[in-house]
């Protein structure tokens, strides 16, 4: 086969399928659709909504805002993720595996293709959960601000955006060799501690995640009542101050917001009926997510005016919510409610993240593309530890050093381009093999929805700032050259080995590790 026969070739559906009923690999097959839409909105609801839609509203430096039009821009990304949600549903129904786009890219687009997504999805998991991690700081500061207990300015922001934002604390804080002490302590902090527990061993538990998501909706919905009524009609003029431009600005910047529908996918193996249910999980948490959204950029906007939200957030950092309660002086145990509330919700988004990396590392490992010992489980606490503290250290240590809109900028970019490669995966499929039983269909024939998903996807990317196209290209490449040294060598697709390497599930079987002697590799 030639060379770029190789990079192609693409792993079968039916193997892929067959390997799920292999002895020992089986996961529990033990959620129904309400257990999925939960997860479905146990991943959506986290720091998009709790902090981007300040700059979204507002704008920056970068981007013109889209202000009161904002629930337009909540409406635009619904629209967008609603063409590629189909596409997924079809592929986890059809499909009913785990590993979401990296597998499904494998089956359809091929190897070279799959590892690009992989590496991608890096950036949705791991640069995402640095942007929450971010806004969780920023939210427990908020929330420990309210009992007087302050941390010094220095050590609450990033060195980017003091610089910009407020010059005079950069040149407050301590320096050491004439170099600024300053960071997000708070950020790696917390990402400390979720490392710690993961490697303990915790496992995502359907119950565990009701109760999260129980929460975000009553602290969401505790947001809408008491802010409704000091609301006012006046603050929603002009509606739209930055005309279409600003409303897509936005709409690429709440993008954010919506990630994690994609993520009900990850769970096909392990839903009862996956045939009816991935489409009612990853569809109905869309719907659900996006009408909340919808209610609180009513409300949020509602709240504070175009002109002071602007002017607020270009000299200081703040967090959207509970600024605009601030702004229209409610009590202080309601702003307390919100801010503690956030800290929960960010909380349940970072551990399902931090839980997902690895085990996407997982499957490369498996596959052959990353070294094996990536997936090493812990003689004790037999959690695949190496994967959890190398994830661990690199979004700690990215979130004290960055600011928050570039980290979601960037993953909004990374997610965009993983979506669009489903929704290609999609027709490829559709032309490849299209007597394969769909018990779901992406409406509209073989191409309308594939197409439309892949064109908004690029559309809304398109919003995104030039230095964030950079840095997910500097990404790409770097991907490429690890691919080329290390991937193309080690393939398990086109160097088969005897010995089968076991999946890794949410219920991590320790038993089910990678054999010693890749271990030792
Ligand atoms: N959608 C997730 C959040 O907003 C990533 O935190």
């Amino acid at each position: 086969m030639s060379v770029l026969g190789q990079l192609f070739r693409t792993k079968s559906l039916d193997e892929l399928v067959a390997e799920t009923h292999e002895e020992g690999h089986q996961l529990r097959k033990a959620l129904g659709p309400w257990n999925l839409v939960a997860l479905g909105i146990g991943a959506i609801i986290g720091a998009g909504i709790f902090a981007t839609i300040g700059t979204a509203a507002a704008g920056d430096h970068l981007r013109p805002g889209a202000g009161p039009a904002l629930i337009l821009s909540f409406v635009l990304t619904a629209v967008v993720c609603a063409f590629t949600a189909f596409c997924y549903a079809e592929f986890a129904s059809m499909v009913p595996v785990s590993g979401s786009a990296y597998t499904y890219s494998y089956a359809t687009l091929g190897e070279l293709i799959a590892w690009i997504i992989g590496w991608d999805l890096i950036i949705e998991y791991a640069i995402g959960n640095v942007a929450v991690a971010i806004s969780w700081a920023n939210y427990f500061n908020t929330f420990i601000g309210g009992f007087g207990l302050n941390l010094p300015p220095w050590l609450r922001i990033d060195y980017t955006t003091a610089a910009r934002k407020m010059p005079e604390l950069v040149a407050a804080a301590p320096h050491f060799f004439g170099i600024p002490i300053v960071l997000n302590l708070m950020a790696f902090v917390i990402v400390a501690v979720i490392t710690v527990v993961l490697v303990w061993g915790i496992r995502e538990s359907a119950s565990f995640n009701f109760v999260m998501v129980a929460i975000k909706l009553v602290v969401l919905g505790f947001f809408v009542l008491v802010c409704f009524k000091y609301t006012k009609p006046e603050n929603w003029h002009p509606f739209a101050p930055n005309g279409f431009h600003g409303i897509a600005a936005g709409a690429a910047i709440v993008f954010f917001a919506y990630i994690g529908f994609d993520a009900v996918s990850t769970t096909a193996e392990e839903a009862r009926n996956p045939k009816r249910d991935m489409p009612i999980g990853i569809i109905g948490s869309l719907i659900i997510c996006t009408i909340i959204y919808a209610l609180i950029a009513a409300v949020f906007t509602g709240l504070i005016p175009y002109g002071a939200l602007v002017k607020t957030l270009s000299s200081e950092q703040a967090e959207p919510l509970t600024l605009a309660m601030k702004y229209v002086s409610m009590p202080n145990w309601m702003v307390g409610v919100v801010a503690l509330g956030s800290v929960i919700a960010h909380t349940a988004v970072l551990l399902v993240f931090q839980l997902g990396q690895p085990r996407i590392f997982f499957s490369m490992a498996r596959d052959g593309l990353l070294p094996p010992w990536i997936a090493k489980v812990h003689p004790r606490f037999r959690t695949p530890h190496v994967a959890t503290i190398l994830t661990g250290i690199f979004v700690g240590v990215t979130a004290m050093f960055t600011s928050l809109d570039e980290m979601v900028d960037l993953t909004n970019i990374g997610t965009l381009f993983a979506f669009m490669l489903v929704c290609i995966g999609i027709m490829i499929l559709r032309l490849k093999d299209p007597k394969r039983e769909r018990p779901f269909r992406a409406p509209g024939g073989a191409f309308l929805f594939p197409i439309l998903g892949a064109l908004s996807c690029i559309g809304l990317a398109y919003y995104l700032p030039p230095s964030s196209w950079m840095r997910f290209f500097v990404w790409l490449l770097c991907g490429l050259l690890f691919y080329l040294l290390y991937g193309y060598r080690h393939s398990r697709l086109r160097h088969p080995v005897a010995v089968p390497i076991p999946a890794l599930g949410p219920d991590f079987n320790p038993e089910q590790q990678l054999p010693e002697s890749d271990l030792e590799e």
